[in-house]
């Protein structure tokens, strides 16, 4: 049964290309490289033995993405494609609008037509939306019943994107749609093969402490340390990547299973603050990773994590790996491709 992955060559779409075939399913990549590398396609061959069905290209271009599901016919769509960094969106919002928000109406209108042409198989879709969802939580941990909000245009297009996707289903209950918020994904494959490999200088703590590691940067600069947190440093529901694959397995199987749509968190239920990441990388790399107390970082909340009950009930998912765990596998993959992909 194929499955196709828009974005499927990125961080999180590479991992779980590889958690469906473990699965017994055919994963086929659509991708544009904006933000990877065609080498991925190769490091999954190496990880799964098998060989991956690539479409390159952009996802905006509707009718070449109608083209591909008749010509594949995937039972089932994980829509992981688009831009995902918040201070760009900041400074480029239109970039994120177009990008996030078209890049989904675009899939969701090619896979409305090609339904209509064969209404046989219900259109079935899994989208990667993102704890930033839930703004600044009035409380923890966060049910998905909290109320939402946006600080910056990437959460506001995950939040159009939600609404749209609900709307769609109202509309036509043959819909059926898994939304998934991410908490913060972090740690990789424990091959070592593939993992996160940001451009540029990292915007999040997990790339940029492993980086710190290996001596590609001189220190991590921890942003406030004076939150009202057990140690004053920022807390967060840090997901290892593979659990987070998993979660998309267990989405698929349920809505594949005749399941309805349902949002759903995809955390731990744990939080962990910027110094506790520290302390276990340092632990795990036998590495230190020098530190300085910088001021609060703007936007930022002081703290954020999920209550992942309502995914453990309707998917049968929970996650498994520990913060150890995490920094131990992004250690192996750092420290093993320090350029990441670019050799
Ligand atoms: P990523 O950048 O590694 O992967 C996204 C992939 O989409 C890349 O391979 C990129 O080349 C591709 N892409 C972008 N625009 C495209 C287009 N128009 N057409 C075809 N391909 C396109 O990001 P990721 O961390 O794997 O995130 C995947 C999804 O999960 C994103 O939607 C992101 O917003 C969401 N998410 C990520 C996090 C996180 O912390 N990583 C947290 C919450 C939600
Ligand atoms: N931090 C530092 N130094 C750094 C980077 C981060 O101290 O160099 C701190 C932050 O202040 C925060 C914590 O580490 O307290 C985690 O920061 P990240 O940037 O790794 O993650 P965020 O929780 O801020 O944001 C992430 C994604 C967003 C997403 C959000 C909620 O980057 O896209 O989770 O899902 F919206």
């Amino acid at each position: 049964m194929k499955i196709l992955l828009t974005g499927g060559a990125g961080y999180i779409g590479s991992h779980t290309a590889v958690a469906l075939i473990e699965a017994g399913f055919e994963p086929v990549v659509l991708d544009n490289f904006a933000n990877s590398h065609p080498v991925v396609l190769e490091r999954l061959q190496r990880i799964t033995g098998q060989t991956m069905a690539l479409e390159r290209g952009d996802v905006l271009d509707t009718h070449w993405v109608e083209d591909l599901l008749r010509r594949h016919r995937p039972v089932g769509v994980v829509h992981f494609a688009g831009d995902k960094a918040v201070g760009e969106s900041v400074a480029l919002p239109l970039k994120y609008f177009h990008n996030n928000i078209g890049g989904a109406v675009s899939l969701l209108r090619a896979m409305q037509t090609v339904h209509a042409e064969d209404p046989s198989t219900p259109p079935t879709l899994v989208f990667s939306s993102s704890a930033t969802v839930y703004g600044d939580p009035a409380s923890v941990p966060i049910t998905e019943d909290f109320p939402r909000s946006h600080t910056n245009p990437y959460g506001h297009s995950k939040l159009v994107i939600e609404d749209m996707l609900s709307a769609l289903c109202a509309a036509n209950p043959a819909w059926r749609v898994g939304t998934l918020r991410y908490f913060n994904p972090v740690g990789a494959h424990p091959s070592g093969l593939i993992g996160e490999d940001p451009a540029g200088i990292p915007n999040n703590l997990m790339p940029y402490v492993t980086q710190v590691a290996v001596g590609q940067r001189e220190h991590l600069n921890v942003y406030g340390n004076d939150y009202p947190t057990p140690d004053g440093t920022g807390v967060r529901d840090y997901i290892h990547v593979q659990d987070l694959a998993a979660g998309h397995v267990a989405a698929l199987k349920t809505l594949l299973g005749g399941g309805e749509s349902f949002t759903v968190n995809l955390g731990t239920g744990k939080g962990h603050s910027v110094l506790d990441v520290v302390h276990a990388f340092e632990k795990a790399s036998g590495r230190p990773v020098p530190y300085q107390i910088a001021p609060r970082r703007p936007g930022d909340v002081a703290q954020c994590w999920a209550d992942p009950a309502l995914a453990q009930r309707l998917l049968g998912w929970q996650a498994r790996h520990t913060l150890d765990e995490m920094c131990a596998d992004a250690w192996r993959w750092q420290s093993g491709n320090p350029n990441g992909y670019r050799g």
